[in-house]
Protein backbone atom coordinates (compact mmCIF):
# COMPACT_ATOMS: atom_id res chain seq x y z
CA UNK A 1 0.00 0.00 0.00
CA UNK A 2 0.84 3.88 -0.73
CA UNK A 3 0.14 7.15 1.08
CA UNK A 4 -0.24 10.38 -0.93
CA UNK A 5 0.73 12.84 2.27
CA UNK A 6 -0.18 16.69 1.86
CA UNK A 7 1.28 19.23 4.03
CA UNK A 8 0.16 22.65 4.13
CA UNK A 9 0.41 24.31 7.89
CA UNK A 10 1.89 27.13 6.80
CA UNK A 11 3.97 28.81 4.33
CA UNK A 12 5.52 25.75 2.46
CA UNK A 13 3.32 23.01 0.46
CA UNK A 14 4.87 19.36 0.51
CA UNK A 15 3.27 16.39 -1.12
CA UNK A 16 5.30 13.22 -0.29
CA UNK A 17 4.23 9.62 -1.91
CA UNK A 18 5.53 6.79 0.56
CA UNK A 19 5.12 2.98 0.64
CA UNK A 20 4.12 0.66 3.70
CA UNK A 21 7.65 -0.41 4.02
CA UNK A 22 8.77 3.29 4.30
CA UNK A 23 10.17 3.69 0.83
CA UNK A 24 9.91 7.38 -0.22
CA UNK A 25 8.69 7.13 -3.97
CA UNK A 26 8.25 10.97 -4.21
CA UNK A 27 9.34 14.53 -2.08
CA UNK A 28 7.88 16.90 -3.93
CA UNK A 29 7.97 20.53 -2.12
CA UNK A 30 7.14 24.30 -2.45
CA UNK A 31 6.97 27.37 -0.73
CA UNK A 32 6.10 30.71 -1.17
CA UNK A 33 9.13 33.46 -1.18
CA UNK A 34 9.14 35.43 2.15
CA UNK A 35 9.88 38.75 2.56
CA UNK A 36 7.54 39.85 4.93
CA UNK A 37 6.37 37.64 7.28
CA UNK A 38 3.99 34.54 6.62
CA UNK A 39 0.14 36.12 5.49
CA UNK A 40 -1.87 33.12 6.07
CA UNK A 41 -4.21 33.78 3.27
CA UNK A 42 -1.52 34.48 0.68
CA UNK A 43 -0.05 31.53 1.49
CA UNK A 44 -3.50 29.46 0.62
CA UNK A 45 -3.62 31.17 -2.07
CA UNK A 46 -0.09 29.92 -3.09
CA UNK A 47 -0.87 26.23 -1.73
CA UNK A 48 -4.96 26.80 -3.88
CA UNK A 49 -2.53 27.53 -6.99
CA UNK A 50 0.73 25.04 -6.52
CA UNK A 51 -1.36 21.87 -5.19
CA UNK A 52 -2.47 20.28 -9.07
CA UNK A 53 0.81 20.63 -10.42
CA UNK A 54 2.87 19.62 -7.00
CA UNK A 55 0.73 16.43 -6.56
CA UNK A 56 1.44 15.93 -10.64
CA UNK A 57 5.23 15.78 -10.29
CA UNK A 58 4.82 13.61 -7.25
CA UNK A 59 2.83 11.21 -8.98
CA UNK A 60 5.37 11.66 -12.10
CA UNK A 61 8.33 11.04 -9.52
CA UNK A 62 6.48 8.15 -8.22
CA UNK A 63 5.61 6.66 -11.47
CA UNK A 64 2.06 5.81 -10.41
CA UNK A 65 -1.44 7.47 -10.22
CA UNK A 66 -3.54 8.81 -7.56
CA UNK A 67 -6.05 5.92 -7.82
CA UNK A 68 -2.90 3.34 -6.93
CA UNK A 69 -1.95 5.00 -3.68
CA UNK A 70 -4.74 3.73 -1.89
CA UNK A 71 -4.60 6.34 1.01
CA UNK A 72 -4.68 9.90 1.22
CA UNK A 73 -3.13 11.77 4.34
CA UNK A 74 -2.76 15.57 4.93
CA UNK A 75 -1.74 17.89 7.77
CA UNK A 76 -4.81 18.84 10.16
CA UNK A 77 -2.89 20.91 12.11
CA UNK A 78 -1.69 22.56 14.40
CA UNK A 79 -1.15 25.23 12.12
CA UNK A 80 -2.82 28.46 10.10
CA UNK A 81 -6.44 28.08 9.05
CA UNK A 82 -6.74 28.93 5.80
CA UNK A 83 -3.49 27.07 4.94
CA UNK A 84 -4.99 23.93 6.64
CA UNK A 85 -8.37 24.24 4.76
CA UNK A 86 -6.47 24.00 1.42
CA UNK A 87 -4.65 21.08 2.25
CA UNK A 88 -8.09 19.19 3.92
CA UNK A 89 -10.43 20.46 0.84
CA UNK A 90 -7.66 18.63 -1.67
CA UNK A 91 -7.37 15.38 0.18
CA UNK A 92 -11.33 15.57 0.34
CA UNK A 93 -11.45 15.84 -2.83
CA UNK A 94 -8.78 13.58 -3.99
CA UNK A 95 -10.49 10.61 -1.53
CA UNK A 96 -13.61 11.21 -2.78
CA UNK A 97 -12.92 11.23 -6.59
CA UNK A 98 -10.83 7.99 -6.28
CA UNK A 99 -12.73 6.30 -3.39
CA UNK A 100 -9.55 6.56 -0.92
CA UNK A 101 -9.57 6.30 2.57
CA UNK A 102 -8.68 9.77 4.13
CA UNK A 103 -6.79 10.51 7.08
CA UNK A 104 -5.92 13.85 8.92
CA UNK A 105 -2.84 13.53 10.62
CA UNK A 106 -1.04 15.76 13.91
CA UNK A 107 1.60 17.81 12.12
CA UNK A 108 4.30 18.00 15.24
CA UNK A 109 3.36 14.25 15.53
CA UNK A 110 4.24 13.87 12.24
CA UNK A 111 7.68 15.44 12.18
CA UNK A 112 8.62 12.71 14.97
CA UNK A 113 7.73 10.09 13.01
CA UNK A 114 8.77 11.07 10.14
CA UNK A 115 12.02 11.56 11.96
CA UNK A 116 12.13 7.95 12.99
CA UNK A 117 11.41 6.87 9.50
CA UNK A 118 14.52 9.01 8.18
CA UNK A 119 17.29 8.31 11.02
CA UNK A 120 15.78 4.58 11.68
CA UNK A 121 15.06 6.21 15.60
CA UNK A 122 13.47 3.71 18.03
CA UNK A 123 12.71 5.52 20.84
CA UNK A 124 14.23 9.17 20.72
CA UNK A 125 13.47 12.09 22.55
CA UNK A 126 12.98 14.93 20.29
CA UNK A 127 13.63 18.65 20.37
CA UNK A 128 10.99 19.92 17.40
CA UNK A 129 12.00 23.44 16.26
CA UNK A 130 10.71 25.14 13.57
CA UNK A 131 9.27 28.74 12.65
CA UNK A 132 6.20 28.13 14.33
CA UNK A 133 6.67 25.38 17.04
CA UNK A 134 9.10 24.63 19.87
CA UNK A 135 8.35 21.44 21.61
CA UNK A 136 10.43 19.19 23.98
CA UNK A 137 8.64 15.74 22.80
CA UNK A 138 8.94 12.18 24.00
CA UNK A 139 6.71 9.12 24.19
CA UNK A 140 4.96 7.70 27.59
CA UNK A 141 2.01 5.53 28.45
CA UNK A 142 0.38 5.18 24.92
CA UNK A 143 0.55 8.98 23.88
CA UNK A 144 3.41 11.19 22.68
CA UNK A 145 3.95 14.03 25.22
CA UNK A 146 4.90 17.34 25.32
CA UNK A 147 7.90 17.91 28.20
CA UNK A 148 8.72 21.55 27.42
CA UNK A 149 7.60 24.18 25.12
CA UNK A 150 8.49 27.69 24.40
CA UNK A 151 5.56 30.02 26.04
CA UNK A 152 5.62 32.93 23.73
CA UNK A 153 7.25 32.67 19.98
CA UNK A 154 8.85 29.60 18.79
CA UNK A 155 12.57 30.08 17.84
CA UNK A 156 12.58 30.54 14.18
CA UNK A 157 9.97 32.62 14.63
CA UNK A 158 12.28 34.86 16.92
CA UNK A 159 15.53 33.82 13.91
CA UNK A 160 13.42 35.65 11.34
CA UNK A 161 11.92 38.63 13.71
CA UNK A 162 15.19 39.47 14.43
CA UNK A 163 16.41 39.50 10.85
CA UNK A 164 13.48 41.50 9.71
CA UNK A 165 13.92 43.96 12.38
CA UNK A 166 17.59 43.98 11.96
CA UNK A 167 17.48 44.44 8.00
CA UNK A 168 18.72 41.49 7.33
CA UNK A 169 17.78 38.53 4.34
CA UNK A 170 14.49 36.47 5.90
CA UNK A 171 14.20 33.61 6.63
CA UNK A 172 16.61 34.59 9.68
CA UNK A 173 17.68 31.30 10.51
CA UNK A 174 20.44 30.63 7.51
CA UNK A 175 22.01 35.09 7.69
CA UNK A 176 22.09 34.75 11.59
CA UNK A 177 23.64 31.38 11.72
CA UNK A 178 26.65 33.15 8.86
CA UNK A 179 27.05 35.78 10.43
CA UNK A 180 27.46 34.40 13.81
CA UNK A 181 30.52 32.43 12.90
CA UNK A 182 32.54 35.72 12.71
CA UNK A 183 30.94 37.04 16.11
CA UNK A 184 31.74 37.23 19.59
CA UNK A 185 29.81 36.21 22.38
CA UNK A 186 27.99 38.88 24.98
CA UNK A 187 25.43 37.71 27.18
CA UNK A 188 21.88 38.32 26.90
CA UNK A 189 18.38 37.19 28.62
CA UNK A 190 18.36 33.36 29.00
CA UNK A 191 14.49 32.65 30.35
CA UNK A 192 13.52 29.14 31.15
CA UNK A 193 10.62 28.57 33.21
CA UNK A 194 10.54 25.44 34.96
CA UNK A 195 10.70 23.16 31.42
CA UNK A 196 9.21 26.01 29.41
CA UNK A 197 10.80 28.51 27.28
CA UNK A 198 10.42 32.24 26.52
CA UNK A 199 12.29 33.94 23.29
CA UNK A 200 9.90 36.85 23.13
CA UNK A 201 12.38 39.01 25.84
CA UNK A 202 15.56 37.84 24.03
CA UNK A 203 14.16 39.22 20.69
CA UNK A 204 13.58 42.34 22.07
CA UNK A 205 16.93 42.81 24.16
CA UNK A 206 18.97 41.15 20.69
CA UNK A 207 16.90 43.73 18.70
CA UNK A 208 18.24 46.59 21.18
CA UNK A 209 21.75 45.41 21.04
CA UNK A 210 21.84 45.94 17.55
CA UNK A 211 22.40 49.47 18.11
CA UNK A 212 25.46 49.25 20.00
CA UNK A 213 27.06 46.37 18.79
CA UNK A 214 28.15 44.75 15.40
CA UNK A 215 25.82 42.61 13.63
CA UNK A 216 28.06 39.50 13.76
CA UNK A 217 28.57 39.51 18.09
CA UNK A 218 24.58 39.70 17.90
CA UNK A 219 24.29 36.77 15.58
CA UNK A 220 26.38 34.84 17.79
CA UNK A 221 24.67 36.04 20.99
CA UNK A 222 21.50 35.44 19.94
CA UNK A 223 21.90 31.87 18.44
CA UNK A 224 24.35 31.13 21.60
CA UNK A 225 21.49 31.76 23.86
CA UNK A 226 18.47 30.68 22.24
CA UNK A 227 20.23 27.16 21.44
CA UNK A 228 21.81 27.14 25.51
CA UNK A 229 18.06 27.05 26.65
CA UNK A 230 16.69 24.63 24.33
CA UNK A 231 19.33 22.31 25.00
CA UNK A 232 19.35 22.96 28.48
CA UNK A 233 15.90 21.95 28.31
CA UNK A 234 16.21 18.97 25.87
CA UNK A 235 19.10 17.71 28.85
CA UNK A 236 16.71 17.69 31.45
CA UNK A 237 13.91 16.18 29.72
CA UNK A 238 16.28 13.47 28.81
CA UNK A 239 17.58 12.72 32.11
CA UNK A 240 13.50 12.97 33.16
CA UNK A 241 13.00 10.48 30.34
CA UNK A 242 15.83 8.39 30.46
CA UNK A 243 15.94 7.79 26.73
CA UNK A 244 18.55 6.60 24.87
CA UNK A 245 18.43 8.73 21.84
CA UNK A 246 17.67 12.19 21.30
CA UNK A 247 16.36 13.30 18.19
CA UNK A 248 16.31 16.81 16.43
CA UNK A 249 13.64 17.52 13.88
CA UNK A 250 12.29 21.36 12.12
CA UNK A 251 13.39 24.22 9.93
CA UNK A 252 16.13 25.21 12.60
CA UNK A 253 17.17 21.69 12.99
CA UNK A 254 19.40 22.17 9.65
CA UNK A 255 21.57 24.66 11.67
CA UNK A 256 25.55 23.62 12.59
CA UNK A 257 25.86 25.50 15.92
CA UNK A 258 22.78 23.65 16.96
CA UNK A 259 23.67 20.38 16.11
CA UNK A 260 26.84 20.65 16.83
CA UNK A 261 25.84 21.69 20.91
CA UNK A 262 23.11 18.64 21.30
CA UNK A 263 26.11 16.38 20.25
CA UNK A 264 28.13 17.25 22.90
CA UNK A 265 24.94 17.16 25.31
CA UNK A 266 23.97 13.90 23.84
CA UNK A 267 27.75 12.51 23.95
CA UNK A 268 28.15 13.24 27.93
CA UNK A 269 24.86 11.60 28.31
CA UNK A 270 25.83 8.60 26.32
CA UNK A 271 22.68 8.44 23.76
CA UNK A 272 22.23 8.67 20.15
CA UNK A 273 22.16 11.95 18.19
CA UNK A 274 19.55 11.37 15.41
CA UNK A 275 19.57 13.89 12.90
CA UNK A 276 17.84 13.34 9.47
CA UNK A 277 18.68 14.45 6.10
CA UNK A 278 18.41 18.27 5.91
CA UNK A 279 15.87 18.33 3.15
CA UNK A 280 13.80 16.18 5.20
CA UNK A 281 14.34 18.20 8.68
CA UNK A 282 12.00 21.05 8.14
CA UNK A 283 8.07 20.65 6.71
CA UNK A 284 7.71 17.56 3.72
CA UNK A 285 4.96 15.46 2.79
CA UNK A 286 6.85 12.55 2.97
CA UNK A 287 5.95 12.56 7.30
CA UNK A 288 2.48 13.96 6.53
CA UNK A 289 2.21 10.46 4.33
CA UNK A 290 4.33 7.99 6.83
CA UNK A 291 1.84 9.04 9.71
CA UNK A 292 -1.13 8.53 7.82
CA UNK A 293 0.32 5.15 7.09
CA UNK A 294 0.96 4.05 10.58
CA UNK A 295 -2.07 4.99 11.65
CA UNK A 296 -4.34 3.18 8.88
CA UNK A 297 -2.43 0.19 9.47
CA UNK A 298 -3.13 0.51 13.18
CA UNK A 299 -6.75 0.28 12.02
CA UNK A 300 -7.42 4.32 12.37
CA UNK A 301 -9.70 5.94 10.07
CA UNK A 302 -11.68 8.92 9.59
CA UNK A 303 -15.31 9.88 8.22
CA UNK A 304 -15.26 12.71 6.21
CA UNK A 305 -16.91 14.64 8.74
CA UNK A 306 -13.80 14.03 11.04
CA UNK A 307 -11.50 15.62 8.78
CA UNK A 308 -12.37 19.48 9.72
CA UNK A 309 -8.88 21.08 10.45
CA UNK A 310 -7.44 22.07 13.62
CA UNK A 311 -5.84 24.93 14.26
CA UNK A 312 -4.85 24.48 18.06
CA UNK A 313 -4.22 20.44 17.55
CA UNK A 314 -2.10 19.55 20.47
CA UNK A 315 0.48 16.79 20.03
CA UNK A 316 -0.56 14.90 23.56
CA UNK A 317 -4.05 14.94 22.04
CA UNK A 318 -3.40 12.01 19.96
CA UNK A 319 -4.27 8.21 21.13
CA UNK A 320 -1.30 6.58 19.67
CA UNK A 321 -2.04 3.14 18.40
CA UNK A 322 0.58 2.47 16.11
CA UNK A 323 3.18 1.60 18.28
P1 LIG B 1 6.30 24.57 11.22
O1 LIG B 1 5.02 24.50 10.46
O2 LIG B 1 6.76 23.22 11.68
O3 LIG B 1 6.33 25.56 12.30
P2 LIG B 1 7.86 26.20 9.42
O4 LIG B 1 6.72 26.71 8.63
O5 LIG B 1 8.52 27.15 10.33
O6 LIG B 1 7.44 24.88 10.17
P3 LIG B 1 10.30 24.91 8.60
O7 LIG B 1 10.85 24.70 7.23
O8 LIG B 1 10.17 23.73 9.47
O9 LIG B 1 8.94 25.65 8.38
O10 LIG B 1 11.22 25.95 9.37
C1 LIG B 1 11.49 27.25 8.95
C2 LIG B 1 12.29 27.93 10.03
O11 LIG B 1 13.60 27.39 10.07
C3 LIG B 1 12.42 29.43 9.87
O12 LIG B 1 12.14 30.08 11.08
C4 LIG B 1 13.90 29.60 9.50
O13 LIG B 1 14.46 30.83 9.93
C5 LIG B 1 14.53 28.44 10.23
N1 LIG B 1 15.82 28.07 9.67
C6 LIG B 1 16.11 27.72 8.41
N2 LIG B 1 17.44 27.53 8.25
C7 LIG B 1 18.01 27.76 9.46
C8 LIG B 1 19.34 27.78 9.97
N3 LIG B 1 20.38 27.50 9.19
N4 LIG B 1 19.52 28.07 11.27
C9 LIG B 1 18.48 28.35 12.08
N5 LIG B 1 17.22 28.39 11.67
C10 LIG B 1 16.97 28.11 10.38
FE1 LIG C 1 6.75 21.70 10.92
Amino acid sequence: MYCLGIEGTAEKLGIGIVSSEGAVLANVTEYQPLTRGIHPREAAQHHAEKMRSCIKAATKEAGMGLRETGLVAFSQGPGLGPCLRVAAVSARTIALRYGLPIIGVNHCIAHVEGGRLFTKGEDPLTLYVSGGNTQVIAYADGRYRVFGETLDIAVGNCLDQFARGADLKVPGGPIVEQLAAQGDYFPLPYVVKGMDLSFSGLLTAALEATKGHRIEDVCRSLQETAFSMLVEVTERALAQTRKKEVMLVGGVGVNRRLQEMLASMADEHGVRLLLPPREVMGDNGVMIAWLGLLMHNAGMRQRLEETAVRQRYRTDEVEVLWR
